[in-house]
């Protein structure tokens, strides 16, 4: 069977296949030391979910996550393989050892600084919505008694979640339903199944540009604020080595200016590059 995405992938899935049916569930969590040894630093990450991480025409995966990620796999001298698993996987998997970091577009926040070591940010993003261009919902009290989609495990699943328990939407007859691939959005607002989809920015704009009759549009608070965000990659807190490492590369691409190139580059690689671009975080 052919890979679809870059060989080391096809070898890592393999390891994780074996690590899942072998009996030693043990978290033994790498250090720099293994990773060098080894000549593979291991990455895990969700797709599609462009322009961090997709597929190229020709089935390979690219984007934003992929180039940082091999750039610091370079920054130790080692090879990058990477790994694909549901997003709710991700955390829970990086805890077992599985893995030695996680990029994937993945918002820091409190919860996940609990499970997690995260990096500087290196995107600033926000909450958007994908509606039909017809509907009129700027604000969360406007998706009351809606039909809402997120991707399991999003912090866009989080804010509606919540927002439904005790929050504007408690008691709208709101109905929230689980994306396994937040792509799925597209077909699903046309096609009525969901009013709205929840979603980050840059990614809501590239899924709708050339949907004349979609909008990817800001998602805002009650209070009229914006829901923003910032991106990090994850680490194991046994980990600090890795995570100076992954700060120091992160620190090198801004101010190189090869994040927002990288940012660019993979916007403009899909179909119909968005009208506004992601934004590199500070
Ligand atoms: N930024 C959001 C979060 O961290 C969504 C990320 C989804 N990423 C992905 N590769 N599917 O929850």
């Amino acid at each position: 069977m052919k890979c679809p995405v870059i060989r080391p992938l096809c070898v890592f899935a393999l390891v994780i296949a074996i690590g899942i049916g072998g009996s030693c569930k043990k978290a033994r969590q790498r250090g720099i030391d293994d990773i060098k040894a080894s000549g593979q630093l291991l990455m895990l990450t969700n797709a599609p979910f462009p322009p961090y991480e997709f597929y190229a025409a020709g089935g390979e995966l690219v984007g934003v996550d992929i180039d940082i990620a091999r750039r610091i796999a370079r920054h130790l001298g080692v090879e990058l393989s990477v790994g694909i698993r549901p997003f709710d996987e991700l955390l829970p998997a990086l805890a077992a050892g599985e893995a030695d970091m996680v990029l994937a577009g993945l918002t820091i926040n409190a919860e996940r600084l609990k499970q997690a070591s995260f990096s500087q940010p290196y995107i600033d993003a926000m909450q958007y919505l994908i509606i039909l261009s017809t509907a009129n919902i700027k604000v969360l009290e406007d998706l009351s008694g809606k039909t809402i989609g997120a991707q399991a495990g999003s912090t866009g699943e989080e804010l509606i979640a919540t927002a439904i328990a005790d929050g504007p939407l408690h008691k709208t007859d709101c109905q929230l339903l689980a994306l396994s691939d937040p792509t799925e959005a597209v077909a699903k607002v046309l096609n009525g199944e969901l009013d709205a989809v929840v979603v980050d920015d840059t990614v809501a704009l590239q899924l709708t540009a050339g949907h004349a009759v979609l909008s990817a549009t800001p998602l805002f608070s009650q209070s009229g604020a914006m829901l923003s965000e910032q991106y990090g990659v994850a680490v194991s807190p046994s980990n600090p080595e890795l995570l100076s490492a992954v700060n120091e590369v992160i620190t090198e691409l801004k101010s190189s200016g090869e994040l927002s190139a990288m940012l660019k580059k993979y916007e403009a690689m899909t179909s119909q590059p968005p009208t506004a671009p992601g934004r590199v975080g500070q």
